[in-house]
Order: C-alpha cells, then structure tokens, then sequence
C-alpha cells in the first residue's frame, strides 16, 4: 500500500537535513511519496496532512530541541493537541559524549508526541556522532525496514475485523 512519509527536520548544521536527503534518494521509485520539511516555521497542524510521519532531528544546548525545531515543539507542549491519529517514527542525532542528554532531542519528540496519543511505528534509530559511522549511512540502511513496517501497520490497519463466531 503506497503512502505519505513527511519529514519534520531539525537542525543545526544541516547535518539531519542531509540524512532526510539520503532518504529520499533511498526511498525514490519505490511508490512513496516524501515531502521533507524544515521545522522553522511548522506549527501542529502540520500534523493534519495525510501520511506517517518521520521526525529527523538532532540535539543541542543541554539535550534541547534544535533552534528551528523549538517553536514546533513548544506549541505541542503547550497546546496539547490530540494525535491519535498520527502514526510516526524517530531518527535522533546526537552524540555519546553528551552521556546525559544523548540524542534528547529525537527522544524529547518521541515522548510528546506519544503523550498526545500518536502511536510511534518501529523502534527509534538513534546516531552517535562520536561512533564513526555516517548518519545518512545508517539511515539508509535503518529506513527500508522501518517502511516495511510502516506497511505492515497500514495493512494491518484496513484489515477487516474477524467475524465474531
Ligand atoms: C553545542 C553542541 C551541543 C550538543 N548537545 C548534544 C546533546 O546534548 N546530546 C546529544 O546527544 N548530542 C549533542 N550534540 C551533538 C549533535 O546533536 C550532533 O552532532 C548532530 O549530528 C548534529 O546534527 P545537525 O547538524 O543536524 O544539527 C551537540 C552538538 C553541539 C555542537
């Protein structure tokens, strides 16, 4: 079943855009649509559009959200929307020698937005800056099996109920 995967994107450097790039290149001629999209500017009825939606962000500060991404997630915080609509998943970026605050930035979305009531698909895929892979490398290789999950709950989803004997 084709659907929509949005990208929300937080960044700093760039470096998390770059990865919703590799995963568009990815994903390209398999019979989804991607749009990706920056945070700057995003308020929660972003989350109103059509698709699964994939949050594509680093961490800063003191294991804080990302400049362009704070707006966005101070106004789900503060205005409490219901998102039991929405079905997600989680790439975080960030670094092990921030042992405290490592990848918060991803986790701190993850944790909103299933307190809202959105339902996140697969597990995060969390990228240590420190660990000598590329990002965008193990995004690649994190993103196929994260869409065929994305199916599987889609699928699973338009499944008939079994009838009752
Ligand atoms: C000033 C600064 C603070 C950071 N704070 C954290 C942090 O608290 N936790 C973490 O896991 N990574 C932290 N990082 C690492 C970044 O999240 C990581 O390098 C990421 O890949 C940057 O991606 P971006 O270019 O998309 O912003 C920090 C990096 C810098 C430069």
């Amino acid at each position: 079943m084709a659907f929509e995967l949005n990208i929300l994107v937080g960044t700093m450097t760039g470096i998390a855009q770059l990865v919703a790039q590799e995963i568009e290149l990815r994903l390209d001629g398999e019979g989804l649509r991607v749009n990706t999209l920056e945070m700057d500017e995003l308020k929660p009825d972003v989350f109103d559009r059509d698709g699964i939606f994939l949050i594509c962000t680093s961490t800063y500060g003191q294991g804080d959200v990302p400049d362009n991404a704070k707006d966005l997630y101070d106004a789900l915080c503060a205005q409490k929307p219901g998102l039991s609509h929405l079905s997600y998943g989680v790439i975080g970026l960030g670094d092990r020698t921030y042992a405290e605050t490592f990848c918060f930035g991803g986790k701190r979305f993850d944790k909103i937005l299933t307190e809202l009531g959105a339902q996140r698909i697969g597990e995060m895929m969390l990228h240590d800056a420190s660990s000598g892979t590329l990002p965008e490398d193990d995004a690649s290789e994190w993103i196929e099996p994260w869409v065929a999950l994305c199916h599987q709950h889609l699928g699973g989803a338009a499944e008939p109920q079994a009838a009752q004997s």
